[in-house]
């Protein structure tokens, strides 16, 4: 009989969105009448930027003339798409990143996972906690840990905690470690990081000879002039970090798909036999064999975003979520709530009030106010006691999630 990779079973019951779905259909099913809003996944709400759209229309037409039809493109994408990413999203920051060294995609969630392909077995790997799920689940999935423990903490995984101690920023590990996850701004907290933090990153990945996994996902919410937008932009960076960005969440792209992934050429690991190895060919590699590119169409749509009328509807959607998150930091700091974040990111961090448990501040919010966020512990262990919340929605449901927390909960 056929064998399953047993890793799966390692893994924690539900991916943490599908989890929260559950439990709020199984309450929609109880209570089918309610006006339910979702402020948990970070999903987008707003229309696809004009230009964006105007493109995919004009790349319609193209697909339905034999002269500019597009069968296979390149797999690591249309090299006018990753120029103009090169020259917008790092030159202008002073950043050395060449078009052939960025990788289109259609996620930074798959590239995130994916990129464990090209690493060996043995490394060993820090995440922050709280943390974005997909990191860990996917090194779990990959065989790179044991067991969880009551706490949900992975045997094998280096942990390093994000706190409102540190600022929510992951401090410099004592040991060594191959692979690092960092995401700034961060998801779910929100924080940021300076220059000095990422550059004494740089410095410890390159002493240590690790590599950065760099999650930029957010950086179109940076509002702060002093915080760098790309890893790129720390001397030293391109000898040991790959960055992950993503059209998701600046142009609404989350149906749409469209990411990109940066190998630099100069980023090297040993190979088992003790040589050095271009990371960027084995990413290549994987890349030809493995996937067959992001449609012509979306490709367009996303090249659209660096016209001059793109980068301005670009601006002003990712101004109307920052304006939801600041709705949400005052509305929750008035009724007496912690928060954290939400000022350089889409995601507000709440403090849980009388240490109610994460999942227990949910399941008040759900059942008084018919507001989904996301329970902190969801993140990891040191998620306990915070709750994320979202400002991807309409302002009428951000308003109205606020108006119902101010007069419903009691806290
Ligand atoms: C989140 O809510 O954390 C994000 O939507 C996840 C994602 O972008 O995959």
């Amino acid at each position: 009989m056929a064998t399953i990779n047993d890793n799966y079973l390692k893994l924690k019951a539900g991916y943490l969105f599908p989890e929260i779905a559950r439990r709020v259909n199984a309450f929609v099913a109880q209570n089918p009448d309610v006006p339910i809003i979702k402020l948990g996944i970070g999903d987008v709400t707003e229309p696809l930027p004009e230009a964006c759209r105007a493109a995919m229309i004009e790349a319609i037409g193209d697909m339905g003339d034999r002269a500019t039809f597009k069968g296979y493109g390149p797999e690591q994408g249309y090299p006018w798409l990753r120029e103009k990413i090169a020259q917008h999203d790092f030159q202008a920051r002073g950043c050395e990143v060449d078009p052939t060294e960025i990788f289109i995609s259609d996620g930074s969630k798959c590239d995130t996972g994916n990129i464990l392909d090209i690493f060996g077995k043995d490394n060993a790997i820090a995440v922050t906690d709280p943390v974005y799920p997909v990191y860990v689940d996917t090194n779990v999935m990959a065989g790179h840990t044991g067991e969880a423990n009551e706490q949900g903490k992975y045997a094998g995984l280096i942990y390093l905690p994000i706190t409102a101690e540190n600022n929510f920023t992951a401090g410099i590990p004592s040991q060594k470690v191959d692979l690092i996850y960092l995401c700034f701004p961060n998801n779910p907290t929100g924080a940021t990081a300076t220059k000095a933090h990422l550059q004494d990153w740089v410095n410890y990945a390159k002493a240590n000879g690790s590599i950065i996994f760099f999650d930029a996902a957010y950086e179109a919410f940076i509002t702060d002039p002093d915080v760098p937008h790309s890893i790129y932009e720390i001397d030293g960076a391109r000898d040991c970090a790959i960055e992950f960005r993503s059209f998701s969440k600046n142009a609404g792209f989350t149906g749409t798909r469209c990411a990109l992934t940066v190998v630099p050429k100069t980023l090297k690991a040993k190979a088992a036999d003790g040589s050095d190895v271009e990371l960027w060919k084995l990413w290549n590699r994987r890349q030809s064999t493995k996937f067959n590119g992001v449609s012509y169409i979306v490709q367009r749509g996303a090249e659209a975003v660096y016209s001059e009328a793109g980068q301005a509807q670009v601006r002003s959607l990712v101004r109307f979520y920052l304006d939801n998150a600041q709705i949400i930091r005052e509305q929750l700091t008035a009724v007496g709530l912690q928060v954290y974040g939400g000022v350089n990111a889409p995601y507000v961090w709440v403090k849980t009030p009388k240490n109610l448990s994460s999942w227990d501040f949910f399941d008040r919010l759900l059942q008084a106010c018919y507001v989904v966020g996301t329970p902190g512990s969801g993140f990891g262990a040191a998620g306990e006691g915070y709750f994320r919340i979202s400002a991807f929605n309409s302002r009428v449901n951000v308003e109205e999630a606020m108006k119902r927390i101010i007069e419903k909960l009691d806290v």
